[in-house]
């Protein structure tokens, strides 16, 4: 991006005579970076598509810089190539990006992501989807579909530990609670120019999955359950120097998300102890290697689960051949391959797949997913209002 020449020419032209004051210094900066991170951009836009008319394309931005359809959907399927911590990526190429930059009142925004559930699940034949609202507009919630973590007054706690805060923090804005099962599914709050709206999912918006094993109905009588589609709303898609921070995007589930944490680690919903007596392991003894087997046992129970119902669902052989795969096609185009190998490693049996002996750069280049902070999230605005 350094070398964009534009950029050069452009902080040329500062007047060296009355030196800037540090705020407009820093405007300038800002805006110079933009440039140059658009025209980057737009060269890489033009030269992977194979497009003729990048010069008359660099001029128009200078007077419009807003990105076509193209461009945009161009640059969210690039972002997601590039995830470090994504092993799902070989079919980055088919992400559905929804452009919805004109929609930023409270009422469309929710409609849209009713929308966004209802095509990206496609009747289990689930599709990556994505859709980019205009400025203004954050979804306080870090997926769309969460289930509350209710505190209960001696501090144990009903439903997801994970969303504790957000539970709280949707209380404060008005939600009046649901029923408090462990899989209370949270309403969702979007907030339009900082202030929030909340909305409750149509019941047929929200596809679930009852967790079942082929062969020991005493796991099935546990009564876990997960939803279908992990929708993330709380990352920033970047593309040509400009911010969309309310883009959600959801792909399809890794049975190891669900089984090997969601439902399995201590701080969730910890449910290892009560699969090993379901399938009646000796749980006195760390030896039997109980937590093991029931580890496997939750995978075997999830992929059968979805896999009955028909929902779409990858499992972590098959996915890491698929990143092979990626990988492969990554290097041939001459591009280097980004990942985090903590991230792209299953968590369970790593080294039975192809990305345990392999090596990845980490680093993450535009266009991009960030992480965006919440910090109305955060545990002192927890404590200071329950
Ligand atoms: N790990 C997250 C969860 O369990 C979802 C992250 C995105 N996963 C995906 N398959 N697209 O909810």
């Amino acid at each position: 991006m350094t070398a964009c020449p534009y950029a050069h020419a452009q902080a040329a032209q500062t007047p060296a005579v009355q030196p800037p004051d540090g705020a407009a210094q820093d405007r300038h900066g800002k805006a110079a970076k933009a440039q140059a991170e658009a025209h980057a951009f737009l060269r890489q836009f033009y030269a992977e598509t194979g497009r003729t008319g990048l010069e008359a394309r660099l001029r128009q931005w200078t007077l419009d810089p807003t990105l076509t359809h193209e461009e945009l959907t161009f640059g969210a399927r690039v972002a997601w190539r590039g995830s470090a911590r994504c092993v799902g990526r070989l079919p980055w190429a088919s992400l559905r990006v929804r452009d919805r930059r004109h929609v930023t009142a409270p009422d469309e925004v929710f409609s849209e992501l009713v929308a966004h559930l209802r095509e990206a699940w496609n009747g289990g034949r689930i599709r990556p989807t994505m859709t980019v609202f205009g400025p203004g507009v954050r979804i306080v919630n870090d997926q769309l579909i969460r289930y509350a973590g209710y505190t209960q007054p001696d501090g144990s706690l009903v439903g997801d530990p994970q969303n504790a805060a957000l539970t709280a923090y949707l209380r404060r804005v008005g939600w009046a609670g649901g029923p408090g099962t462990r899989f209370d599914v949270l309403p969702l709050c979007v907030t339009v120019n900082g202030h929030p709206h909340l909305f409750e999912w149509p019941a047929d918006a929200v596809q679930e999955v009852n967790i079942t094993h082929p062969d020991c109905p005493a796991v099935g009588e546990l009564g876990l359950r997960w939803h279908a589609l992990p929708v993330i709303s709380n990352m920033t898609l970047d593309v040509a120097g400009q911010k969309f921070h309310a883009a959600p995007f959801s792909g399809w589930y890794l049975e190891t998300e669900i089984a090997a944490r969601n439902l399995a680690d201590q701080g969730r919903y910890d449910q290892l102890p009560a699969v090993a007596r379901a399938l009646g392991l000796d749980t006195t003894r760390r030896r039997s290697l109980w937590m093991d087997r029931a580890l496997v046992e939750l995978n075997v129970a999830t992929l059968h689960s979805f896999d009955a119902a028909g929902v779409r669902i990858s499992d972590h052989h098959g996915v890491t051949a698929q990143f092979a795969e990626f990988a492969r096609q990554e290097a041939q185009a001459g591009r280097v391959v980004r990942g985090e190998w903590s991230w792209l490693i299953p968590p369970v049996s790593p080294a039975t797949t192809p990305v345990w002996a392999a090596t990845f750069d980490p680093q993450e280049v535009p266009p991009r997913f960030r992480r965006q902070r919440r910090a109305w999230l955060d545990d002192r605005a927890d404590s200071g209002a329950s």
